[in-house]
């Protein structure tokens, strides 16, 4: 594995969605993400210029949306739960760790590609920011074997709260359906929270010119969306691997009743889901 710093464009583009959303949003907010404006600020051109001065531009708005939503679904589960070792697969700039609730006392390990773990500890070091979580450096797409989190300290004895969000539509469908397979060796009691993409004839029009929008800029940094699925479907991938299904829901019914009412730029679309699990 290359020890070369690769900055991942996609997280950099999170992470300003989510620094950006209380700044140019109406209340109620999703979600505050201080650390995330501080990291983006180290960028130039930094994508949280570009939230800030164009918030209605409906690609930028659909990314806080997004990002926003999907954080404030893993951090409401979390504030639930007493597993108290939390993965974030796909981390990029997550910020979990600055987010947790203080009854928990939880561990945080991050794994995302090695060159961009390597940028992220560079950000966070220009920024002062102290980074807690401890790093695992994988490529999802070269397959997964969670005896890597027991080396790197995860008692895989005893149950593990996965987040794994903003990453399933990265990889290829058949990569994406065995990656559930391999967490799926999981200790009973533990917890995956992620997100994926609807299938094209189940978006809407917002959903549908989202992804378009995005699929033209990720795909030409080379972070292109690869895999979606039907409720149903996924439904299968994941009974194939005994997960039990807590909840899949659209992105847009997760957030507080009447919260689109108050928003200038932000709407409701039909792309995202966001998905709970049990072993
Ligand atoms: C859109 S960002 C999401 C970051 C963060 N999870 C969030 O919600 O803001 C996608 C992340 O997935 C990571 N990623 C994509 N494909 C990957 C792979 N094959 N192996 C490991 N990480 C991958 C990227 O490096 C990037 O950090």
């Amino acid at each position: 594995m290359t020890e070369e710093i690769t900055p991942s464009q996609t997280a950099l583009f999170s992470a300003a969605a989510r620094a950006a959303h209380p700044i140019v949003d109406q209340q109620p907010h999703l979600l505050r993400d201080e650390p995330a404006a501080q990291l983006c600020k180290l960028v130039t051109p930094s994508p949280l210029d570009f939230q800030l001065g164009q918030p209605e531009v409906g690609v930028l708005a659909a990314a806080r949306l997004s990002a926003c939503a999907r954080s404030r679904y893993a951090d409401a589960s979390l504030s639930e739960t007493r597993v108290d070792q939390v993965v974030v697969i796909g981390a990029g700039l997550d910020t979990t760790a600055f987010r947790l609730p203080s009854a928990l006392d939880a561990k945080v390990w991050l794994i995302d590609r090695p060159g961009v773990l390597a940028w992220r500890t560079q950000l966070f070091d220009r920024a002062g920011l102290p980074d807690t979580t401890r790093h695992i450096a994988a490529d999802l797409a070269e397959g997964f074997d969670v005896r890597l989190l027991g080396r790197a300290g995860v008692d895989l004895h005893r149950p593990v709260f996965v987040v794994w969000l903003g990453v399933s539509m990265y990889l290829h469908p058949a990569d994406c359906r065995t990656f559930l397979g391999y967490l799926s060796e999981l200790a009973a009691g533990s917890r995956l929270i992620f997100d994926y993409h609807l299938a094209p004839e189940f978006r809407d029009q917002p959903g549908a010119e989202y992804a378009k929008a995005v699929a033209a800029m990720a795909g030409h940094q080379g972070e292109p969306w690869q895999c979606s699925s039907t409720p149903e479907e996924m439904g299968k991938w994941l009974a194939e691997h005994d997960w039990q299904l807590q909840e899949d829901v659209d992105e847009s019914s997760s957030v507080p009743e009447g919260f689109f009412a108050n928003q200038e730029h932000l709407q409701p679309m039909k792309l995202v889901r966001l998905v709970q699990v049990m072993r």
